[in-house]
């Protein structure tokens, strides 16, 4: 995937904090000065643990909450200046899938009616139009035309998540975020979502932010990956690269939890101590000081920057960019003792 087009969706600088309930002053700071960009045709997924700001920042995105800081372009325009009026035109540029969609999609509605509603919101086609695009978009998600009489207690996980996302397809977006659109299915239908999302992409150019928690998955998936801690970007690159040779010790360690690293390069693993601190009393310098197993007394200083580490890869983390790399052979400071680097699968 070439980057040489134009994004579709700009993010500089979001932030959201929320104010901490009978606290005076305090802010619980859930996304902190959060830059990304996705282009056409091309899937972006965030990961990171729970608790991280992937679902704070979609929402920012998508203004389902206001952001306490920062800017969102869609299509070049700025949609985060845009006036409740003006944000229900350019949601036709930009839809939400969610992880359940049980609760995203109305019960007492049935499927005909949940995709009637966009379509009479975002276009001028008549009635028999609409049931006719209806169609048209139970089609596109693999469901039969039956289907449009039921109501969502009368459809399986699977069946619900495609009907959320004809619905998310119905006003002809650019842009779809999914937040955890998998998590709450089987293992089976999970691959069977994915593949029709693949599809969709490729077939209408569509660009995807994608939140997920499965690094499979991401591999899977995603062009690009961007990995966040406390609500900051520590690492962001090509989804291969990232993998192949994760640079910041917050990517290694959750990348440590996939068997499968399959590189001559991958590093040792590493694992972080404790628990994610709260977002109400951040470490001072680098988040992720308390836990990290390669930190120094400067790292406490100043909250690092990205820094370039190869191409389109960039990594938050000064010690490791100024540092010899770990090779297979030579296992780093952070590695768990007892764990032994990861070497290639042996050649037959
Ligand atoms: N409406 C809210 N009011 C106060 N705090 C909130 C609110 N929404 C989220 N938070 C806090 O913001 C932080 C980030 O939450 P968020 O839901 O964005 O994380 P996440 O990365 O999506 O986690 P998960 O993987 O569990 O979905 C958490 O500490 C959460 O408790
Ligand atoms: S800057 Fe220091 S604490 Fe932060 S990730 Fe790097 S080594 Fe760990
Ligand atoms: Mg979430």
């Amino acid at each position: 995937m070439t980057l040489a087009t134009q994004p579709i969706l700009e993010v500089r600088g979001l932030s959201k904090e929320f104010p901490v309930r009978g606290a005076r002053g305090k802010v619980l700071t859930a996304v902190s000065q959060l830059d990304l960009s996705v282009h056409p045709g091309e899937t972006l997924a965030i990961v990171g643990e729970s608790g991280s700001g992937k679902s704070t920042a979609a929402r920012c995105i998508t203004r389902l909450i206001e952001p306490t800081a920062g800017t969102v372009s869609l299509c070049d325009q700025l949609f985060s200046q845009r006036s409740r009026r003006g944000l229900r035109d350019a949601y036709s540029d930009i839809q939400m899938v969610f992880q359940d969609p049980r609760a995203s999609l109305n019960p007492r509605m049935t499927v005909q009616a949940i995709l009637d509603e966009p379509l009479r919101l975002h276009t001028d086609l008549p009635r028999a139009a609409r049931v006719d695009a209806s169609k048209g978009l139970l089609n596109d998600v693999g469901l039969p035309m039956e289907m449009l009489g039921r109501r969502p207690g009368q459809l399986s996980g699977g069946q619900r998540q495609r009907v959320s996302i004809a619905r998310a397809l119905a006003v002809d977006p650019k842009v779809i975020i999914f937040d955890e659109p998998t998590a709450s299915l089987d293992v089976s239908v999970r691959g069977q979502i994915l593949e029709l999302l693949v599809r969709l992409q490729r077939e209408r150019s569509l660009a995807y932010l994608f939140i997920s928690h499965d690094l499979e998955v991401v591999r899977h998936v995603a062009d690009r990956v961007l990995v966040m801690y406390l609500g900051t970007v520590v690492e962001t690159g090509p989804t291969a690269a990232v993998f192949a040779a994760p640079q910041h010790p917050y990517t290694r360690a959750l990348l440590s939890s996939i068997l499968t690293l399959d590189t001559a390069q991958a590093p040792s693993r590493l694992r972080l101590t404790g628990e994610i601190p709260s977002p109400i009393d951040l470490p001072r310098g680098c988040r992720l000081t308390s836990r990290c197993p390669l930190a120094r007394p400067e790292c406490a200083a100043a909250q690092p920057p990205l820094e370039l580490v190869g191409p389109e890869h960039m990594s938050a983390c000064p010690v490791v960019a100024h540092s010899p790399q770990p090779t297979a052979a030579t296992p780093d400071a952070g590695a768990v003792p007892h764990d032994p680097p990861l070497s290639p699968d042996p050649q037959p």
